[in-house]
């Protein structure tokens, strides 16, 4: 029988602490753990919630569902897995993300230094793709191990079957309700090779000939720790909003009417826009709104200072969205999971 809790409260797992209760909640440290609470009678019926870290939700209510607290640990190295010569590194889905760079990073495995300090679980890692400082997770990741409540068994998801995008995945969309990922097989390329294409990296790494990981890894831990405030300290998400893609036209017609405005060509032609300075621009950064508000050093994150809701940071989130899109024809979307 699963170790079910009923009226749960949520506080602590998700990052915005907000405070909200699940119907039944189970900490899951196994896959037989995983397999035992979705097959209990007590959860016929009751929706399924999967909670990592809660790094990247936003709990908007009481969850009249079946909440999972996936704590499944694991850490295990394969030399040479891939015919390149590649490492595969498989870690639990319950794994601190953090924890796992820093591990690699140890153990003389190079390749994850880019995407340090990122909050949340291995297992969460894979359904926003996450990416910060020119590398994304796709570009490390070998395999997604999921149970797939469709056929109750288990199976492993390649890249291609995850279906990567910027910050989307298979798991935000048809897998969303189908998989829940038990662990997660990265793989770093051998010759390993420094990834310092990113002018804030390369910036913060001047002087020093050649950075080994730890390095780039120390450097990454500095520019996040200066503009993206420590959940652990203020309730928030990182990023709120993803950056938006518009079409070679409507950015040309942009940087016309706004010269300083902030955008990246991407391989299809297309342009990232930085979502964060189109909401600078509409005076949001530093904006308080009753207990939620907008970060004083980086208007792409919202905070939440406690005692207040999903309704009111949600509330703000389409105030910053409308004001976006009246002044600039653009529609900024929420980049967290909406639960
Ligand atoms: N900007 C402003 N005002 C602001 C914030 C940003 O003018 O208040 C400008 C900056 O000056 C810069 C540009 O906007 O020229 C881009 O800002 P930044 O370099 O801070 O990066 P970002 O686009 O805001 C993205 C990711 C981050 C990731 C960094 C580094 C998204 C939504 N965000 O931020 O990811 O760490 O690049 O790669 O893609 C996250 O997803 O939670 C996250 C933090």
């Amino acid at each position: 029988m699963a170790d079910f809790r009923e009226f749960y409260p949520l506080r602590r797992h998700n990052t915005f602490g907000f405070d909200v209760r699940a119907r039944l909640a189970v900490s899951v440290r196994s896959e037989k753990d995983l397999v035992e609470a979705l097959d209990d009678p007590r959860a016929q019926g009751l929706p399924v919630v999967v909670l990592g870290g809660g790094s990247n939700v936003v709990l908007s209510g009481d969850l009249d569902a079946l909440v999972l607290l996936i704590e499944i640990p694991g850490y295990h190295v394969t030399e040479s897995a891939g015919t390149d010569g590649s490492v595969h590194v498989t870690a639990g889905a319950g794994e601190n993300w953090h924890g796992l760079v820093g591990r690699t990073i140890a153990d003389g495995l190079p390749g994850l230094e880019n995407l340090a300090l990122i909050p949340g679980t291995v297992g969460a890692a894979p359904i926003q793709n996450i990416g910060a400082y020119g590398v994304e997770l796709c570009e490390r990741l070998a395999s997604v191990r999921a149970y797939d409540r469709q056929t109750r068994t288990f199976v492993e998801l390649d890249a291609a079957q995850c279906a990567f995008g910027y910050r989307d995945s298979v798991f935000k969309h048809a897998g969303r309700d189908r998989y829940i990922i038990t662990a997660v097989t990265l793989c770093l390329p051998r010759p390993w090779q420094p990834a310092l294409g990113y002018t804030e990296l390369a910036r913060e790494l001047e002087g020093l000939d050649q950075p080994d990981a730890a390095r780039i890894r120390d450097a990454v831990v500095a520019i996040r720790s200066r503009k993206l405030p420590d959940p652990a300290v203020i309730g928030n998400a990182g990023s709120f909003f993803k950056n938006p893609i518009v079409d070679a036209t409507q950015r040309d017609a942009l940087v016309a009417a706004n010269p300083s405005l902030v955008s990246y060509r991407q391989s299809d032609g297309r342009y990232k826009l930085a979502a964060g300075w189109l909401i600078d621009q509409c005076g949001f950064k530093g904006v308080s709104d009753g207990p939620v508000g907008v970060y004083a050093k980086q208007a792409l994150v919202l905070v939440h200072h406690g005692g207040g809701s999903a309704r009111d940071l949600l509330a703000l989130a389409h105030r910053i969205a409308d004001t976006v899109q009246e002044r600039f024809g653009v529609r900024i979307e929420p980049e967290p999971v909406i639960i």
